[in-house]
């Protein structure tokens, strides 16, 4: 067996040593940064352990996402999840990620949610399951203009295409770019875990900073957001370059099959890049784009459906359900955002009203989001005058057609909610995936469920057909009210089939399968020269993205091989070439080969 190192330097040595070839940049925090994780006490670094928010059956243990038990992974977003069950999660993204960081040993590096003056420290960890989290203060002065500006008033209402909500400034680019840099920056520390895996638009750039500062590891994207047509990204400033920069990452996941092809399209457009068999080249190397739609952690809902909960949240719970005993009630669950379409949900329940009067009720939850953005307070007040309006109309001194929460609720007493509800209107206008939708259907009682019905435009849609969810056009209301009215009287035998079907979706494809199978995707990304291919070269495995490198110092070693002993300066200046070229190539080849690929003897590629 060879590994390409072995190869590399048993070339060099025929002539000499190999100065300098395995060296590391010590002048930074590597050292400091694994000694943080040597120092976690051992009960902390066990599933289950004290760090951990919630227990974990050993029998879990053994998932698919730990067996890449040697691979160290860095996750890098812009919100971290809370990991603590009475807390609300905000957003699909936190939801998602908290049981695949506490169960792979990963390091989940986003903000504090705490502002600070820009000064660069060393990664912090907090351990959590075996995972570990690093919470950053992001820098005050740049906030507004990277999150309230650019990821919220420019590329959320891009991407999902709502031209009218979009309000730009280079200035805010100016700050989300430096934002960028900094998480970057704060990242270095971590540059010798195996592979980095950013997510969401916030962090579009990341990829490219962390390849500028030197960074050859694998490094994926995942956008949990839907990716638009062309003409909608065409809107947002720079975004020549800002597309430029996704193309520094190895692998790119989206949602769904519509959101990668529009992504190929900008592409296609503006740089002449066609993608074949889901790969793009560009003169970095490869990229793959492929789809990894998100999921849930069915047995943890399961788990929620049996846990206590706190005494307050309890009471909350009952008091809700109290309003609907011996009736009938939808739920809507949404972060106030404008994307959810709750506004023409309710005007779809005030028509439904108006044909079958008094016939269901809906509780709407939809705590504050992004407050300080104001197109989010117009929202925010649009929809609380709608649903005084239908209040008004429908509403008796008896009987509430609408109750609204504008307040977080954990998932234990929303799964609660959720199973008690007959019908879930997921109607977002669009979605990347909507983890609402699969949270409905995962809490319903198997031999009396409940019925989805679900926004053609959430990527949930390409999950569930039209014989499990009743689909819709979220932008037309009376579509809603047929769909929220079929629903509610649908025969039990009808139900129980839609469910099973999506309940059999939902467990076969769970959020540990999407983190593994995205994992392992990228793992592998930068491997794209076949061994037989490579080995005419003589000297085994490479990717990509390192070939110049290796062909200049194919070429340095022919040249020295080509010189006349007796030219002895000659001579002495070939190998200096050799050992510049060699020590170009050996740190990134150092990583790749001695962790994973111990190669066959050259013999055997004949
Ligand atoms: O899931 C999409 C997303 O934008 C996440 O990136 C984000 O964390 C979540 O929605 C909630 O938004 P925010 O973090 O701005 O509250």
């Amino acid at each position: 067996m060879v590994r390409i190192h072995d190869a590399l330097y048993m070339a060099a040595l025929a002539y000499g040593s190999t100065s300098g070839a395995a060296q590391q940049d010590e002048t930074i925090n590597q050292p400091a940064f694994d000694q943080q994780l040597d120092e976690i006490p051992p009960e902390l670094d066990e599933p289950g352990g004290a760090g951990s928010a919630h227990s974990i059956a050993s029998d879990e243990v053994a998932d698919v996402v730990n067996q890449q038990s040697d691979l160290k992974l860095v996750v890098i977003s812009n919100r971290i999840a809370p990991f603590d069950p009475n807390k609300p999660q905000t957003g699909g993204l936190a939801a998602a990620l908290e049981p695949v960081v506490e169960r792979c040993g990963a390091v989940w590096v986003g903000s504090s949610e705490e502002c600070g003056d820009g000064t660069e420290r060393p990664l912090r960890l907090e351990p959590t399951g075996t995972g570990y989290v690093s919470r950053l203060d992001l820098p005050a002065a740049d906030h507004p203009g990277y999150y309230r500006g650019f990821s919220n008033s420019t590329l959320w209402p891009a991407l999902h295409s709502l031209p009218d909500r979009m309000s730009v400034s280079e200035d805010d680019y100016d700050s989300y770019q430096r934002t960028n840099g900094f998480i970057a920056r704060a990242v270095f520390d971590a540059r010798d875990r195996d592979v980095f895996w950013v997510h969401d638009y916030h962090l579009l750039p990341l990829g490219a900073q962390l390849n500028e500062l030197g960074i050859e590891r694998p490094a994926g994207f995942f956008l949990h957001t839907p990716w638009p047509a062309p003409d909608m990204v065409e809107r947002v400033p720079n975004h020549l370059e800002l597309m430029k920069s996704t193309l520094k990452y190895d692998l790119l996941g989206f949602q769904t099959n519509r959101d990668m092809n529009n992504y190929s399209a900008y592409l296609r457009t503006h740089f002449g890049l066609e993608t074949r068999d889901g790969i793009v080249t560009t003169e970095r190397g490869q990229t793959r784009l492929k789809k990894f739609p998100i999921g849930i952690d069915p047995r943890q809902f399961a788990d929620y459906l049996a846990a206590d909960l706190s005494p307050a949240e309890q009471k909350k719970v009952s008091s809700l359900l109290q309003n609907f005993e011996g009736s009938k009630f939808a739920i809507g669950v949404d972060r106030l955002d404008y994307t959810k379409g709750i506004d023409k949900r309710v005007e779809g329940f005030n028509q439904l009203l108006r044909t079958e009067p008094h016939s269901i009720s809906l509780l709407q939850i939809a705590p504050s989001s992004r407050a300080d953005v104001e197109q989010y307070q117009k929202y925010k007040e649009d929809v609380e005058s709608a649903i005084n309006r239908v209040n008004a109309e429908h509403g008796t001194d008896r009987w509430r057609p609408i109750h609204y929460k504008n307040d977080s609720f954990s998932q234990a007493a929303l799964a609660r909610l959720y199973r008690a509800a007959h019908v879930g209107v997921v109607t977002p206008l669009r979605d990347g995936m909507n983890l609402v939708a699969k949270e409905y259907v995962a809490a319903q009682d198997p031999k009396d469920p409940g019925v989805l019905v679900l926004s053609k435009f959430a990527g949930a849609a390409e999950d569930f057909n039209e014989n499990e969810a009743l689909l819709v056009d979220p932008n037309h209301p009376e579509e809603i009210a047929a769909a929220i009215s079929k629903a509610s009287h649908m025969p039990l035998e009808e139900r129980v089939t839609r469910w099973r079907s999506m309940m059999d979706k939902i467990e076969s494809y769970t959020i540990h399968d999407w983190a593994a199978d995205y994992v392992s995707e990228l793992d592998k990304s930068r491997v794209t020269v076949p061994a037989d291919q490579f080995h005419h070269l003589g000297l085994g495995w490479t990717n990509e993205a390192q070939m110049p490198l290796y062909q200049n110092y194919a070429t340095a070693l022919t040249a020295f091989n080509d010189v006349d002993p007796r030219d002895t300066a000659l001579k002495e200046a070939a190998y200096a070439n050799v050992e510049s070229s060699s020590e170009a190539l050996a740190t990134p080849l150092m990583h790749t080969q001695n962790r994973l690929w111990v190669l066959p003897a050259p013999d055997s590629f004949a």
